[in-house]
């Protein structure tokens, strides 16, 4: 079969798209012939050997995909060849073929696209778990979002608005902001043009914002720390900026402010029936089209590295993905 090959860590350069053995499933395994996969920042954190996992050569980056089951392992049972479905699987979704833990394999519903299924698990796994077990996010709630045009902050946009918050989007960008508008957000602050306190403090009438969901990491990370309110929750989920905040922790005392990290890994760990119960639950408004992930550009598998090169470029508003067949 073929895939996007990584043999060492460092840069795109070094990925190529080879013909592997195709997989074989442990008993426990799904064998999924992938259709899309979605395009993460961790993908290229994972080539770059700067990703919290390090897997051994020669693997595929791929943190989730979509398709439909050809095999199942001996031990499987709630899966059969034929199904659709999506799953998130830390690498591997840029090939042909996978074969994942059945625990982290996902049914897709009839009317979601492969396309949508594609990106879904990542997001809107990580968007929940922030908003509900991180955050406990409250309606009527102000929820400032950083880097509000990137695909794991348009979800949370759109899941934070649907359960009642009032969401604050800031970015770098007027296009980043109209997507952000779109997701549901009530308030836009362009954080290349204008302070992020004064700019909070106004539209939240001085009070500032009950929560933070910060993916950008670096000095802005500080910025909206000082934005929240007494008693206020910063979500911390990634570094995109590349550079992990220095939080002050006098003002954690002064404020009785509370930074939480959010690792999905941990959710699954913990309690994978309920991790599975969201998903089954999302994908419910997903095929009525109460939620839909903004997919902005879909690469052949070929073009697998300009899709990588395009979700490290901070151009892109929403998601990317690798188109692995056109159908089966
Ligand atoms: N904890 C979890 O479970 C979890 C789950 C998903 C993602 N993440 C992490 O969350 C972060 C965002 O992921 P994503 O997939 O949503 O990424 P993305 O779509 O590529 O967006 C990243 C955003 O970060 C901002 N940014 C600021 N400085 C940047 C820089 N130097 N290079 C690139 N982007 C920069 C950009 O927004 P502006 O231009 O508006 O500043 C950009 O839109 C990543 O660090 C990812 O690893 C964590």
């Amino acid at each position: 079969m073929k895939a996007l090959v990584c043999r060492k860590f460092g840069s795109f350069d070094d990925l190529s798209i080879d013909d592997i053995a195709d997989p074989i499933p442990s008993d426990r395994q799904v064998r999924i012939a992938v259709v899309e996969a979605g395009v993460n920042f961790g993908d290229a954190l994972i080539t770059a050997g700067q990703y919290q996992i390090k897997p051994s050569f020669p693997f595929s980056p791929g943190m989730e995909a979509a398709g439909i089951v050809v095999d199942v392992g001996a031990d499987v049972k709630k899966f059969k060849p034929g199904d659709r479905v999506m799953a998130t699987c830390v690498y591997g979704g840029f090939a042909e073929e996978i074969c994942v833990d059945q625990s982290v394999v996902f049914p897709v519903e009839n009317g979601v696209s492969f396309t949508t299924a594609a990106v879904f698990p990542i997001c809107y796994g990580t968007a929940r778990h922030a908003l509900v077990d991180c955050a406990a996010i409250k309606p009527g709630e102000w929820l400032l979002v950083l880097g509000a045009g990137s695909g794991v902050a348009l979800t949370t946009i759109e899941l934070a608005t649907m359960a009642g918050a009032r969401v604050i989007a800031a970015a770098s960008s007027a296009q980043k902001l109209q997507a952000a508008k779109l997701a549901g957000a009530e308030a836009t602050i362009n954080y290349q043009e204008e302070l992020l306190r004064p700019a909070v403090a106004e539209i939240t009438n001085g009070r500032g914002v009950h929560a933070v969901f910060d993916p950008v990491g670096g000095d802005m990370s500080e910025h909206a720390l000082r934005t929240m309110a007494p008693g206020g929750r910063c979500l911390i989920v990634g570094f995109a900026a590349g550079r992990f905040p220095s939080i002050p922790a006098n003002l954690l005392l002064l404020k009785e402010w509370s930074v939480i990290g959010v690792n999905t890994a941990v959710l699954i760990e913990r309690n994978p029936t309920l991790y599975r119960s969201r998903f089954a639950e999302m994908m419910q408004w997903a095929a009525k089209g109460e939620i839909k992930p903004l997919v902005a550009r879909r690469y052949p598998l070929v073009r697998a590295v300009e899709a990588l090169t395009a979700v490290t470029s901070r151009d892109v508003v929403g998601r990317i993905t690798v188109v692995i067949r056109d159908k089966m």
